[in-house]
């Protein structure tokens, strides 16, 4: 197993693991900064290949901050590996997920973070956004580097099979198929359309993010406001209906 590292913004970098089993790549977002900021922690048992990953850009030991968006193993199963390993490391994630799902699962306390709410890393500014049921979850949340303008956006724009690291082509019309295709497997309806969905959306694409760092396929680089509205018009489409 081995993971590969490719800067996609100035200190944001992304590792991307190979899962056969699933045909995916399971993405993390690296921010190298005072108080280093991972997105998903990925499996537990990719743990040891994520960490040689990290330690290709800082010590291992240093990570500060293990965010996600909503709790899943891709998401977070090797977050406990990770609080051993990084002895000043916390999870962040929704006021919800740290109530409902860490208060247990976690072997230390972790940070629950309002709607809203900016986690400061150093240099860059990470703004938290519960999105409840987007991707999917009651404890959905995703971040917003404001610095770089980069949007963690988990499991929206999933695209399956071995991508390049960072595109500027469309990402949309491969997660469409990628929507189509699942609603006809056994893992159809991952996402709810709720009456907030197209809300959360448009919020979103108001952030005006220059890159989407994706948990599966390709980053995207260009007009992902334009990308997330487009998405939401697909999922409007595909998912609202019985
Ligand atoms: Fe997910
Ligand atoms: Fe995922």
């Amino acid at each position: 197993m081995t993971t590969t590292v490719t800067e996609i913004a100035a200190d944001v970098f992304r590792l991307s693991t190979w899962a056969p089993e699933y045909g995916i790549q399971v993405n993390q977002f690296l921010v190298r900064d005072d108080e280093p900021f991972i997105m998903h922690t990925a499996f537990k048992r990719m743990f040891p290949s994520t960490r040689d990953a990290v330690a290709k850009v800082l010590d291992p030991a240093r990570v500060r901050w293990l965010g996600f968006s909503h709790f899943e193993s891709d998401e977070c199963g090797a977050l406990n590996e990770w609080l051993a390993a990084a002895p000043r490391a916390a999870a962040a994630c929704s006021v919800v997920g740290a109530m409902v799902n860490l208060s247990d699962f976690a072997i230390r306390e972790s940070r629950g973070l309002a709607d809203g709410e900016v986690l400061e890393t150093g240099r860059h500014r990470l703004r938290f956004l519960a999105t409840p049921h987007v991707p999917h979850g009651w404890d959905a949340g995703l971040f917003f580097d404001e610095t770089t303008r980069t949007l963690f956006s988990s499991d929206l724009f999933f695209q399956p099979g071995e991508r390049e690291p960072l595109t500027t082509a469309d990402v949309v019309g491969p997660a469409r198929d990628a929507i189509v295709e699942g609603q006809k497997g056994p893992l159809a309806n991952d996402m709810p359309y709720t009456p907030y969905t197209d809300a959360t959306f448009q919020r979103l694409a108001a952030l005006a993010p220059t890159t989407l760092a994706t948990m599966h396929g390709s980053s995207f680089s260009g007009d992902c406001a334009r990308a997330l509205r487009d998405l939401a018009g697909v999922v409007r489409e595909l998912l609202n209906r019985p």
